[in-house]
């Protein structure tokens, strides 16, 4: 059964609109739509249409877990209801507001290499500030994270994208400061520093309710990825190699059903600048002792080079 938030609504019997049991809370650009497309492929799992910021807006919260389930797809008992909204990871009142909804609720946690993560940042913020027409809508496939961006002037050092504005920084200018030194304020370096996010999560939910899916494996093997995922909500392994093709134009996997081809949109799957090695060899170098923290608070070592 599918919802759709306007006009008409035709539901199957016996289905109903219920609170999710399931959370893909972040990292931005780490593959969030990705697996929640691949994830919404099994028939056990029912998926929210765009992104619901309930819980890290206080607007949307302050309306109540009721406009939450309305926010819902219809479902049948049974079936598991997720929805994906990336800055939860980042916002610090998700977790307590998330554990009273639910304490039981089982929340994914999608990371990918941070030095790439943060040129995936660099590489969407700055295609929104070049580009006046950078609304997404909310239809399934082509829904972007973009409503999770923040404001552009305060994350890009200052482009405006309008015309006259000075040509957009490089992400080497923008990474690494005039004395050499990275910047780690910048937003896209600072939100790669996952333990910086990860603790608070881990004071208020146990360690088994989160899986950390590996957003570069879901990219190289998605099938592998799922398997792990399909066993951490409890469902059959359904989702299989049927279920994909490598798209070599996109370069990336795209999703089979029953009725239809599809790869995820083109603002996923963006081609990146290239950057400089001694740049990217320094970021790295700045990610170690991060990632260890990381690893050390999730029990896993993801294997990020150093
Ligand atoms: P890039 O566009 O930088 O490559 P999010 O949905 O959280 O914004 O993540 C976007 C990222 O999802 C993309 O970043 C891309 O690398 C990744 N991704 C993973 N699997 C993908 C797929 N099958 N098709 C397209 N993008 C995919």
């Amino acid at each position: 059964p599918q919802s759709s938030s306007n006009s008409v609504k035709i539901h199957f019997p016996r289905t109903s609109r219920r609170l999710p049991q399931a959370i893909i809370i972040g990292v931005r650009k780490c593959g969030t739509r990705a697996l929640l497309e691949m994830l919404y492929l099994h028939p056990g799992i029912q998926k929210a249409a765009g992104e619901v910021h309930f819980f890290d807006r206080d607007d949307n919260y302050n309306k109540g877990l009721d406009w939450y389930r309305k926010k819902m797809p219809h479902s049948f008992k049974g079936q598991i209801t997720i929805e994906k909204s990336p800055s939860y990871f980042v916002t610090p009142e998700v977790p307590e507001r998330i554990r009273a909804m639910n304490a039981s609720v089982k929340l994914l946690l999608i990371v990918r290499e941070p030095v790439t993560r943060a040129i995936s940042d660099y590489t969407q913020l700055r295609s929104h500030a070049t580009s006046s027409t950078s609304s997404s809508t909310s239809s399934s496939y082509t829904s972007s994270s973009s409503a999770s961006s923040p404001s552009l002037s305060s994350t890009t050092g200052g482009w405006t994208g309008s015309s006259g504005a000075p040509p957009p920084r490089s992400f080497e200018q923008l990474a690494i400061r005039p004395d050499g030194s990275v910047n780690s304020a910048y937003r896209p370096l600072a939100l790669s520093i996952y333990h910086t996010f990860m603790h608070r999560w881990l004071e208020v939910f146990p360690r088994q309710q989160l899986l950390v899916v590996n957003g570069d494996r879901l990219i190289e093997d998605p099938v592998s990825e799922l398997e792990r995922v399909e066993s951490f909500l409890g469902l059959e392994h359904r989702i299989g190699r049927h279920n994909f093709y490598f798209n070599r134009t996109k370069g990336f996997y795209c999703l089979r059903n029953d009725t239809q081809d599809k790869c995820l949109r083109e603002s996923k799957g963006r081609k990146h600048p290239r950057v400089d090695p001694k740049v990217l060899a320094k970021l790295r170098r700045f990610y170690v002792e991060h990632n260890q923290k990381f690893y050390e608070l999730v029990g896993d070592d993801l294997g990020w080079p150093e």
